[in-house]
């Protein structure tokens, strides 16, 4: 039971993978003149670039695939530096490092996101962009990370795939800096099982990024282009099947959300006057995806006992988002003579430490979410899991 968008798969998803699957024609370039062509990668990136409000959207394969080739678009190469907060997912880190470039770890803060007075500590003069990571459904202090991108002459990646659908201040996550990454895999808002999406409003990077993800062709890739090809690039194409279920969900996410964060509400006011018990900051509480419920204890001791009553883990023991928990992470780093394993980022470990994640649409072990709710938890089993969180917190 991964993620909101996996458990709502249905009617429309099938529909839409039938449509491509008796036309036959599974990839993602064809003439719109061909009535086997039906266009669903298109169709994706059209409706979700007016979602975002964004000038273009590139589907990828992958949320990984996104950000390398948002990464080689900016120009990122070797040596180049790049400033990503030290809790995140291992992909923000290898994104960098296979785009060639250093990623260069930061502090988070007490929203659970890159802490912006780390990020001026860590500008060297080999800094070549800074990439927020919105995680866990919520948006980075979006104002602070673009006052410092633009007092240094930075480009922002905004790296948003935990926080599909999310917004801040009014405006859709991966669209406040110069160009945003979105993953469709199974844990998070929607998913095609696997799938990405870059979102810029920027023409040239669009066109960066479109000839790194197919082999250095143009935009929409108008037939053989051999003789005018002008970047190296790789293959991180979407083909028809994946843009279909893509698309039928993408057509679900308002509903998703709003029908998370009815839940999280419910669930939230239940357990919020317990003594000792503080959530995690928000930057703009209104821009919540809702996937999950970051409760924050005053101690490291207690988050342990409770967590440990709930069969689930402090978020320091999340394996797969801590950067002192990703033993090929710290191979790497210490190799490079950089900061490594636990104790780097002292404020980092203090904050996840005393941090418990409650699921209310992503259930996921690795990310320390494995007990709380999921989208179609009833009234009953709310009022139920909020009264299991509260016994667990008596001492
Ligand atoms: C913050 C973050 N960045 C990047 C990715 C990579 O996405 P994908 O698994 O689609 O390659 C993920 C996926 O879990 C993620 O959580």
């Amino acid at each position: 039971m991964p993620g909101p968008g996996s458990q709502w798969i249905g009617r429309e998803e099938i529909r839409e993978v039938m449509d491509v699957m008796e036309s036959g024609y599974l990839f993602r370039y064809g003439s719109l003149d061909d009535p086997r062509f039906k266009h669903k990668v298109y169709t994706l990136e059209k409706e979700f670039a007016e979602y975002c409000g964004a000038r273009h959207a590139l589907a990828t394969s992958s949320g990984s695939g996104a950000l390398i080739c948002a990464l080689k678009a900016i120009g990122i190469g070797p040596g180049d530096e790049v400033i990503v907060p030290a809790y995140t997912f291992i992909a923000s880190f290898s994104s960098i490092i296979h785009a060639g470039g250093v990623p260069v770890l930061a502090e988070i803060d007490e929203s659970l996101t890159i802490d912006p007075a780390d990020i001026e500590r860590r500008l060297t003069r080999r800094t070549k962009a800074i990439m927020p990571v919105h995680m866990l459904g919520n948006a980075c202090d979006m104002d602070a990370v673009m006052g410092l991108a633009q007092k240094h002459g930075l480009p922002v990646l905004e790296d948003a795939c935990q926080a599909n659908g999310g917004s801040y201040k009014g405006r859709k996550l991966g669209t406040i800096g110069r160009i945003g990454a979105f993953s469709l895999n199974i844990f998070k808002t929607v998913t095609a099982g696997d799938g990405g999406i870059v979102v810029t409003d920027d023409d040239e990077l669009y066109t960066g990024a479109f000839q790194f993800h197919d082999q250095g062709h143009s935009p929409l890739r108008a037939g053989v282009e051999v003789g005018r090809r002008s970047v190296l690039g790789m293959n991180f194409r979407m083909n028809e099947v994946t843009g279909a279920v893509a698309l039928a969900q993408l057509r679900k996410m308002p509903r998703i959300i709003a029908t998370l964060r009815g839940k999280k509400k419910k669930f939230k006011e239940a357990i919020a006057d317990l003594p000792g018990v503080a959530f995690r900051r928000l930057n703009d509480p209104a821009g919540d995806c809702a996937t999950l419920l970051t409760v924050l204890f005053e101690s490291a001791e207690k988050a342990a006992r409770v967590s440990g009553r709930l069969g689930t883990a402090t978020l320091d023991h999340s394996g797969w988002h801590v950067y002192s928990n990703m033993e090929h992470l710290s191979r790497y780093l210490k190799d490079q003579g950089r900061p490594h394993g636990r104790g780097a980022f002292p404020r980092t470990d203090g904050i996840l430490s005393r941090a418990v994640n409650l699921s209310v649409g992503v259930v996921d072990a690795g990310l320390g979410a494995a007990f709380g709710l999921h989208i179609d938890s009833s009234e009953e089993e709310i009022e139920q899991k909020a009264a299991a969180f509260k016994k667990a917190c008596a001492d």
